[in-house]
């Protein structure tokens, strides 16, 4: 009988999503509210995604985590906002009558163990993808099935973005109680096939001020991000759902830029100011707007979060001219000569490497720069939380230990 199983084990995976209309500022700095609507892409789990495990047992005695192999600490209050979240949607669902879908009680503790298959070091966020994760592998496990855009959303504002896959909006909503800031699905991971997403990960000294201290510091500080939120968003969010249903590459990339840099603006306006790029970001906007000269049409556009990698969004007929042009501008730094030992520059979906014509390269100018741009992932458009049914994948063990590392 089900009810004598003494752990309920559950394993899921969640993507990164990438916001080209960005949130930046809070309202509600304890139910995670923001002051104005975003809009992301879901980034295709194959390159990056996080893979989280949930058991509960009665034998547990404590709620636990573990992140990348090392425990954390579960007392941490986003992490127990997303627990407590999560129990009361339980609750709610066995008081509304629901047939029980798991005799496990809610009483019971919960044992959580979640991986990235990226590195951390890259500075690539990963808290969006890591607390979206874990709202759908808790809600699994305790049989939740209700909108989990607020358990998400307590554990860091941008996850809720990453429970859907193709293009997403988070409205923003008006309520005090945050029941109608929730994330939406816009159009699907097969609507824009043709799009394709590049990240260059840049070589940093500094760990840059994190986003919740960041926006929370312009919330106070800047005007120009009252203004933004208030009276330029609502226009935004409008223009870039009409760019990504009607798949206007060339509306779809200029808004993404200029918001992006509108977004560090705000920054710029903050006081005392936050600066996110740095001289190699700055090099990537010249370069990417060189190329776009060169073209006579928007064929690229980046954008850029609290940190200085670069996002690029580009169509599948331009990848491999565009990464050509980031390889002569920012060659790879070979390792003592030797590319052997040398780590791979470009990952993930694969490019033709292409000559660059010389007009291209004359009108990319400037001297190439070796080694500030680490490597390039190559991605695409990808799908939303997936459960995973093997039982191979789970993180725990039938101890509810994190398995030795495979
Ligand atoms: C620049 O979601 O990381 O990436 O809600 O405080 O956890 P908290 O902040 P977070 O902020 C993301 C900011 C951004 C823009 C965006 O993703 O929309």
């Amino acid at each position: 009988m089900a009810s004598e199983k003494r752990l309920e084990v559950v394993t899921c995976t969640a993507p990164v999503n990438i916001a080209v209309i960005k949130y930046w500022g809070k309202r509600d700095e304890e139910l995670i509210l923001p002051i104005n609507s975003s809009l992301s892409v879901t980034l295709h789990q194959d390159q990056l995604k996080t893979t989280t495990t949930a058991a509960i047992s009665r034998d547990f005695t404590e709620d636990r985590i573990w992140l990348n192999g090392r425990e954390e600490d579960v007392g941490q209050p986003r992490l127990q906002a997303c627990l407590r979240e999560i129990r009361r949607l339980a609750r709610k669902r066995r008081s509304d009558g629901h047939e029980d879908p798991l005799p496990l009680s809610l009483s019971y503790k919960v044992h959580v163990a979640s991986v990235n298959n990226f590195p951390t070091a890259a500075g690539l966020a990963s808290s969006a993808a890591g607390y979206a994760c874990l709202a759908y592998a808790l809600a699994r496990v305790y049989g939740v099935e209700s909108d989990l855009s607020e358990v998400a959303r307590r554990g860091s504002g941008s996850a809720c973005r990453s429970l859907y896959g193709g293009f997403v909006e988070w409205q923003m909503g008006e309520r005090a109680d945050g029941k109608d800031s929730i994330a939406r699905q816009v159009a699907p991971e097969s609507h824009w096939p043709e799009l394709r997403v590049l990240i260059l990960v840049v070589s940093t000294e500094k760990k840059p001020t994190g986003s919740t201290a960041g926006m929370q510091t312009s919330v106070e500080t800047s005007a120009l991000l009252r203004f933004r939120a208030e009276a330029l968003v609502p226009a935004r969010m409008a223009e870039m759902t009409r760019c990504v249903r009607e798949r206007d590459f060339q509306a779809f990339g200029q808004l993404t830029m200029k918001d992006s840099n509108q977004f560090h603006a705000t920054c710029m306006d903050t006081f005392p100011p936050i600066s996110y790029l740095n001289d190699t970001s700055r090099r990537i906007i010249q370069l990417a707007h060189c190329f776009n000269a060169h073209h006579g049409q928007t064929k690229v556009a980046y954008t850029f979060d609290a940190g200085a990698n670069a996002v690029i969004f580009t169509l599948d007929d331009t990848v491999a001219e565009f990464v050509a042009a980031v390889r002569h501008s920012f060659p790879p730094e070979l390792n003592g000569d030797n590319p052997a030992l040398s780590p791979r520059f470009l990952k993930g979906l694969p490019v033709e490497p292409v000559p660059l014509s010389d007009e291209l390269k004359a009108a990319l100018g400037t001297d190439p720069t070796p080694g500030v741009i680490k490597y390039i992932i190559a991605t695409q458009v990808g799908p939303g939380p997936q459960v995973l049914d093997d039982p191979g994948a789970h993180l725990l063990g039938p101890d509810g230990l994190p398995k030795a590392a495979a």
